[in-house]
C-alpha cells in the first residue's frame, strides 16, 4: 500500500471511479500507482518527458503484478502531445510550474477540452495559470488549499462537463492571485494570512521611488490587501 502525502491524497480523492486517467509528468508515479493498487481505477496512462522516471515506473509496475483486467500504459513525450482527442477522461498535471502547465494545456487545447476533468497542482505562478484558464474559457469547478507540513499547495479542478460559470467569464487580477472558487476552510484562511504577510512585506520594502510603475504596484497591493481582508471576514463568518 502506498501512503500518499496530503497533496497527492487530495487529488486521489478527486478521482471518480472507473474513468481513464492520465498522469502527466508522473515521475515517481505514487498517485497513479496508489489509484491502481486500491482498485479505484482500471485504466491509467503514465507519461513523462524524461526516459529515466518512465523506466523506473515500468519496473515498479512489473513488481506490483496488477490484475490482468487493469490496463496500464506508459508514454514518453511532451505534455498532452502524446494523446488524441477524447482518449482520456481525467488529466492530472501536478508538481510542475504554473507557466509550464499553462504551456502544456495551450499546446493541446482541444485535447485538454475533450477530457471530462483536469486536475492541476502548480508549484508557482498560479496567478498566471488562473488568468490563462479563465481567459480561455476553462470552467474552474473548485479550488483547494492543501497544507502539507509547512507548505500550502493550490489544487485547481477544471470541470469540462459543465458550462463555464458566468462569474468566471472575465479574469480579474485579484482572483488570479487569491482564487475564483476556493473551498473555504482553515487551510484557506492560513493561505490568506500568508498572502497578507507576503504583500505587506513587499509594500514595506518599496522605497520612495514614486515612478508610475511603483505607484501602480502600490495600488495593486493595497487592493489585494483589501480583498484579502474582505475574504477573511467572509470566510470566518462562513466557518
Ligand atoms: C516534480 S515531478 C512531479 C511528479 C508528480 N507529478 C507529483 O506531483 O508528485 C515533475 C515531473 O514532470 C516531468 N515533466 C516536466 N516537463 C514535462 C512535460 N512537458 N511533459 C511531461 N512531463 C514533464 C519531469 O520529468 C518530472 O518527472
Amino acid at each position: 500500500m502506498i501512503k500518499l502525502t496530503n497533496r497527492l491524497k487530495y487529488i486521489y480523492d478527486l478521482i471518480d471511479e472507473k474513468y481513464i486517467v492520465a498522469d502527466i509528468g508522473s515521475d515517481h508515479g505514487y498517485l497513479p500507482l496508489a489509484l491502481l493498487m486500491d482498485k479505484k481505477i482500471k485504466e491509467v496512462i503514465l507519461t513523462d518527458v524524461n526516459k529515466m522516471p518512465l523506466n523506473s515506473l515500468k519496473e515498479n509496475i512489473k513488481k506490483y503484478k496488477f490484475d490482468k483486467d487493469i490496463k496500464i500504459q506508459t508514454r514518453l513525450g511532451n505534455g498532452l502531445e502524446v494523446f488524441e482527442d477524447n482518449e482520456v477522461d481525467i488529466f492530472i498535471i501536478a508538481g510542475m510550474g504554473g507557466i509550464l502547465i499553462k504551456d502544456i494545456i495551450n499546446k493541446s487545447i482541444d485535447i485538454s477540452k475533450s477530457s471530462k476533468k483536469i486536475i492541476l497542482q502548480p508549484m508557482n505562478n498560479v496567478d498566471v495559470l488562473r488568468n490563462y484558464l479563465v481567459n480561455n474559457n476553462f470552467n474552474i469547478g473548485s479550488e483547494k488549499i492543501v497544507k502539507e507540513k509547512d507548505k500550502l499547495y493550490q489544487i485547481i479542478l477544471i470541470d469540462n462537463t459543465k458550462d463555464v460559470d458566468n462569474n468566471l467569464i472575465q479574469a480579474n487580477i485579484l482572483s488570479d492571485v487569491l482564487g475564483y472558487k476556493m473551498i473555504i476552510d482553515d487551510d484557506y484562511l492560513l493561505f490568506l494570512d500568508k498572502q497578507k504577510g507576503k504583500y505587506k512585506k513587499i509594500l514595506n520594502s518599496i522605497n520612495d521611488n514614486k515612478g508610475d510603475k511603483v505607484l501602480n504596484k502600490i495600488e495593486f497591493i493595497n487592493k489585494l490587501l483589501d480583498e484579502i481582508n474582505r475574504r477573511e471576514y467572509d470566510s470566518k463568518r462562513y466557518l
